[in-house]
Order: structure tokens, then C-alpha cells, then sequence
């Protein structure tokens, strides 16, 4: 039997993750490895952890990196500032509103779950008649909703989380590095993001940033394991966070100077975050969020123009994913394997209700560039051509590329 070298055939990553990867932090993956206490390694840490402070807005001490995918940076945060009983608010307009459920479920949290339409977002009002029953510990809900495509507003829920005293969490995985996120002038207590969306680096690292509020919660839940637990540690008076390995309490000690031996670091993938917010901040934020705010312009621009609609609530469609509806007689699934088989472009269905209603295209970190948004949008009318749509060829680069005509004026 042969067995074959890794060599993947060329892609465009146009889907809502994961997206390509910034080159450089490939590069950056690719270092010889050091050890995780060598002072050359905690250096980087350091680096990694003011880097991401920057790119959260924040001036949490605590902002550091979980080796997870945003699932498990999602799991380790909550399950550590959420203890049993304690009651939470989750507003859900999509799929990822589900996982926050079906996490907090499973670590015994008194939730209820209220629900929007998928292809739409809340008003700060619905959130406020909830929290005016009173008792909530917390609402936990999604900025960017991959699913739907939609982008929830989180400054006036920030405000009432603060006047209603409940902590404010929040899943930023799809727009962390592609939108503009204040975490400190937002009130938001944690906030979570993953590598392999707008980040550009692979799958398999979770961002987190949380405040004081929720550093005392896991002190009072901390419990270090034995074999590294020193005299001065005492357990907290709380219910222990139920994971080990997702334990913030132990991770948080491993990421101070203390660098409690946790768990043996990867330390590849720690390059590809450095590497990837050093990128990410050379480029300036402002420069990035307006690069994505443009190529999401001249991404529906163009797919309007081939007379396909776009999903969902617009004035609160994310600039990092479109959802466009399905034309009649055209079928999804064939669509996309000629994208990938004919032009090596990669773009995703969606889940529930939507699953065989629409295609969604990402638009994110190194993906989201001009010359890529013109090549989707002149397959993909190739491809509805080919499958019998009447479309007006060539009218979608060409409103596409007006877009930026108009914005280099
Ligand atoms: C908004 C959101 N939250 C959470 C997740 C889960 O992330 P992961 O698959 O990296 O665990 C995703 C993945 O697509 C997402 O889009």
C-alpha cells in the first residue's frame, strides 16, 4: 500500500471557515521547536497576550490562548464562569446560539433560551424584558452568527447587562480580526474567538479575554491537581470547574508568571497566533475592518447583479459572510463540488432550516481580498450559467469591480 505525501491540491478558501492562512504564519508553524519554559518561549507568550489585548480592545489582564478550537475556548470559558444552577440568559438567533445551550446545558446551568428567526438579530428591548424578571447571572449570546450570516449589535445589551448586573459573554469567533470589537467600552465580561476564521491562522487555538469580575469567580473555583500543587494552594469555596483539561483556573496559572506545568504546550501552533495578530496589527485595525466592510461591498454588489438575493436581514448582515438564497432549479450541492472540482473554490451550505436553502461565502482575514472576491463571483456565474441559470453574464465582476472603482476615487 502507498501511502501519499501530504500535498494538497490548490484551494481558495471562500467559505466561513476555515479560510486560507496568512503564508507568513505557515512560515512562522514551521520553526524549530522550543521548549515552553524556556524564557525565549514565555517571551513570545507575553508578546501573544499584549497583541491580542490590542485586538480585543481590552486591558483584561487576563487575554490569552487556549489549545482548542473556539468550541473548547467557548466550553473552557463558560463552564468556568458559569456554575451549577446559576441562572443564564441565552438569546439565540442561529446555530452557534444552540451550542451555547447545549454547553451550558451540560454543566448544569439554569438557562433560558429565548429565540429569533434565523436571518435575524435582537432588539436590545427583548433582551431587557428578560433580564427585568431579574436573577440572571449572565447572558451569553453570538456576535457573529456564522450560520445566518447575521451581526448582533452587542453596545446597548452590553449596557443593560451592566445596569441589570448580569455578566456579559459573548462568541466572537466568526468576527474577531475582521470587525471592529471594543470588549472594555462594550461591557463585555469574557469574549471568545477562534484562530481559523478572520485570524488566518489554522484551526486548533481559541482567543479569550475575561475581566476581574470573572477572575474572582475562578478563584473561588480553583482546585490545582495534585503532583503540581504547591502549600499555598488552597481549594476555592466553589463547586471545582468540572474539566481538567479546560480548567481556566489551572490555564490562567499557566499563562502568568507562575507558568503552572499544565499541560505540554503546542508550540506551533503559539508561532502561527503570534505570527498571525502580528500581522494582523502591521496592517492596522481600521485598515482591516474597512478592507472587509469594501470586498463584502463589491461581494453582494456582484451577486445582485447576477440576479441572486441575498438572505437575511441586511442592515444587520456581517461584512464576513453572505448568505445567498438558492435560485429555483439550481441544486446547492452540485453547485458546489463544480466550484471546488472545476475552479478549486471552496464555499458552504448552512445548517437546520437553511441546510440546502443557501450558499454562504466567507469573506475573511487573508481570504478577503479583491482579486479573490472577483474570481468567486466569475465562478460562480460560470457555474449558474452551466446549470441553466439566465443571468446576465458578465454583470457581476463588472458591478463588483465599479465598487472598487468608486472606492479608490
Ligand atoms: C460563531 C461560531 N461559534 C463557534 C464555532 C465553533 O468553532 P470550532 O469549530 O472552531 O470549534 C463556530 C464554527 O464555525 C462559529 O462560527
Amino acid at each position: 500500500m502507498q501511502f501519499r505525501e501530504i500535498n494538497p491540491s490548490p484551494r481558495l478558501l471562500m467559505c466561513p471557515g476555515p479560510t486560507d492562512a496568512d503564508p507568513r504564519v505557515l512560515r512562522a508553524m514551521s520553526a524549530p521547536i522550543l521548549g515552553q519554559f524556556d524564557p525565549e518561549f514565555t517571551s513570545l507568550m507575553n508578546e501573544t497576550m499584549e497583541m491580542e489585548r490590542r485586538l480585543f480592545q481590552t486591558k483584561n489582564q487576563q487575554t490569552y490562548v487556549v489549545d482548542t478550537t473556539s468550541r473548547g475556548g467557548i466550553e473552557t470559558v463558560l463552564t468556568a464562569a458559569i456554575c451549577p444552577g446559576d441562572k443564564v440568559l441565552i438569546p439565540s438567533f442561529g446555530r452557534f446560539g444552540y451550542l451555547l445551550n447545549e454547553i451550558l446545558s451540560r454543566s448544569g446551568a439554569d438557562i433560558t433560551l429565548i429565540e429569533r428567526e434565523w436571518g435575524t438579530v435582537f432588539e436590545p428591548e427583548e433582551i431587557e424584558a428578560e433580564l427585568k424578571k431579574g436573577g440572571y447571572k449572565a447572558v451569553a449570546m453570538i456576535h457573529g452568527e456564522t450560520s445566518t450570516s447575521m451581526m448582533q449589535p452587542l453596545e446597548e445589551i452590553g449596557k443593560l447587562c451592566k445596569q441589570y448586573d448580569a455578566m456579559f459573554l459573548v462568541d466572537t469567533v466568526a468576527t474577531l480580526g475582521g470587525v471592529d470589537i471594543r470588549v472594555d467600552e462594550w461591557n463585555i465580561d469574557a469574549c471568545i474567538a477562534g484562530t481559523q476564521k478572520c485570524i488566518s491562522a489554522p484551526s486548533g487555538t481559541a482567543l479569550i479575554t475575561y475581566n476581574k469580575r470573572i477572575e474572582d469567580i475562578i478563584a473561588k473555583r480553583k482546585r490545582v491537581e495534585r503532583g503540581i500543587r504547591s502549600d499555598a494552594d488552597v481549594d476555592g469555596q466553589l463547586p471545582p470547574i468540572p474539566s481538567n483539561y479546560l480548567d481556566l483556573a489551572q490555564l490562567q496559572d499557566y499563562w502568568s508568571p507562575r507558568r503552572l506545568n499544565h499541560h505540554t504546550e503546542a508550540t506551533s501552533n503559539q508561532y502561527g497566533v503570534h505570527e498571525a495578530l502580528r500581522c494582523i496589527l502591521m496592517e492596522g485595525l481600521e485598515t482591516r475592518f474597512a478592507r472587509h466592510i469594501l470586498n463584502d461591498k463589491a461581494l453582494c454588489a456582484g451577486l445582485e447583479a447576477m440576479g441572486l438575493t441575498i438572505f437575511g436581514d441586511r442592515k444587520h448582515k456581517a461584512p464576513v459572510v453572505t448568505a445567498f438564497n438558492i435560485p429555483a432549479g439550481i441544486q446547492g450541492p452540485a453547485l458546489r463540488s463544480a466550484l471546488l472540482n472545476d475552479f478549486g473554490i471552496e464555499l458552504a451550505t448552512s445548517f437546520g432550516p437553511l441546510d440546502g436553502k443557501v450558499i454562504r461565502i466567507g469573506n475573511m482575514g487573508y481570504s478577503s481580498q479583491k482579486r479573490n472576491i472577483l474570481l468567486t463571483l466569475g465562478a460562480l456565474e460560470a457555474v449558474l450559467l452551466q446549470q441553466g441559470m439566465k443571468l446576465p453574464a458578465g454583470d457581476a465582476v463588472a458591478a463588483a469591480l465599479a465598487v472598487y472603482k468608486q472606492a479608490d476615487k
